[in-house]
């Protein structure tokens, strides 16, 4: 008979083995926002793939950023050919059209070159939404990209954004959200101390919902205790050490009861952060093996001049500094402990370390991903894929 504990001790093994060092693929990703991206072409590194983003007739295009003569990066090109969709490398002159990356000429061989046409590089699938860039980093056709940019991101009036090019796994930061952390680590933040943030959190529930066109992992509590008394140690949390200035909302936000949630491929939603009355997601878009693009979106839903006045003097003062940047930053520097843990440990995290209580929510997210990421959809069984998983 399989007890609820081996079959948590089955999912912490399997999600090591199965998930992948650099991130789902078959799915859509936030690259950088869209007023980054212009004619002149911007490099960067996604999944381990570098990859240009430019723009042509107003248009984001990305194609792979290696020439496929002499391995160049196309980023160093320039537009030859004012007002056609290509980008010419600069080292030789193959000459690309961005919109199906076909090599249309080779410059300096003439324009009977015997390469036109007959030489590809590969281009992604992008989209913008929200004054973001969008690409698609599957190996197979891209879904809608409203199948995974939340539809209540879609929604807002307005969207900021913080990106940090930060050290460490996506896998750590996916993992980082949930009570156990946020009653410990984050107490020392200023964006804490001025609320009467509880110590202690019983019983974790996990729960699938749907919500934000998709299923979410929402994580709830049976109960929430302010401090208690630990035989032979004290009182904790150490009574004054919250202000209790502050009034957090913990009430639902568009139908969204919980105040944490995770969806594939590794996103995490909150309610009412980093301001009342805001919504905030965040992806980990890994970049190479050691690092990753923390990725945060703060979602406000102002109808009048005046509320969005406000709304975004509550965010400048006080939201993006205290709760984005610095408090958000202790989440960082706790993915960065958990990133030379690993390192040290043959890049297995969950082998030598143990788990407790409310890390029901963190299990209940590698079960989650286990069943759902798509990249998993290539109808093998359960077991098939475990098997394949351990012999890679
Ligand atoms: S390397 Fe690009 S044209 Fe030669
Ligand atoms: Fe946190």
């Amino acid at each position: 008979m399989t007890t609820a504990d081996d079959r948590a001790a089955e999912v912490v093994r399997n999600y090591d083995d199965l998930v992948p060092v650099l991130g789902f693929r078959e799915y859509w990703y936030p690259v950088c926002l869209a007023s980054e991206v212009s004619e002149k072409p911007l490099a960067m590194t996604i999944m381990g793939e570098p990859i240009a983003f430019l723009r042509r007739s107003g248009k984001v295009y990305a194609l792979a950023d290696e020439c496929p003569h002499r391995g160049t990066r196309l980023s160093l090109g320039s537009c030859q050919f004012p007002g056609t969709n290509t980008i010419t490398c600069a080292y030789h002159g193959w000459t690309f059209d961005v919109t199906n990356g076909r090599c249309v000429a080779a410059l300096t061989a003439g324009p009977d070159s015997a390469v036109n046409n007959k030489v590809t590089v590969r281009t992604y699938p992008v989209t913008e939404c929200q004054g973001i860039v969008w690409v698609w980093m599957g190996k197979r056709a891209p879904v809608a990209p409203e199948a995974d940019i939340p539809e209540l991101l879609r929604r807002a009036t307005v969207v900021r954004v913080v990106q940090r090019y930060t050290y460490g796994n996506w896998r750590w930061h996916v993992e980082n959200p949930g009570l156990g952390h946020a009653l410990m680590l984050h107490r020392s933040s200023m964006y804490m101390r001025v609320r009467n943030y509880p110590g202690i959190a019983r019983g974790i529930e996990p729960r699938l919902e749907e919500t934000d066109c998709g299923p979410w992992l929402c994580e709830y509590c049976k109960e929430i205790q302010m401090a208690a008394e630990y035989p032979g140690l004290g009182v904790w949390p150490q009574p004054g050490s919250a202000w209790g200035l502050v009034r957090e909302d913990m009430s639902p936000q568009f139908g969204v009861a919980a105040k944490v949630s995770m969806r594939l491929p590794g996103i995490t939603r909150v309610t009412h952060f980093p301001i009342n009355g805001a919504l905030y997601y965040e992806w980990f878009v890994q970049i190479d093996a050691d690092h990753y693009n923390y990725f945060q979106i703060a979602c406000g839903f102002p109808k009048t001049a005046l509320e969005r006045a406000w709304f975004l003097w509550r965010y400048y003062t006080w939201g993006r500094p205290a709760g984005m940047i610095r408090f958000n930053r202790q989440d960082i520097t706790m993915v960065g402990e958990s990133e030379r843990f690993a390192k040290r440990h043959q890049g297995r995290w969950n082998g030598p370390t143990r788990l407790y209580e409310p890390d029901r929510f963190q299990i209940a997210w590698r079960d989650y991903a286990l069943r759902y990421a798509r990249d998993f959809e290539n109808g093998r069984t359960a077991q098939e894929r475990v098997e394949a998983g351990r012999g890679r």
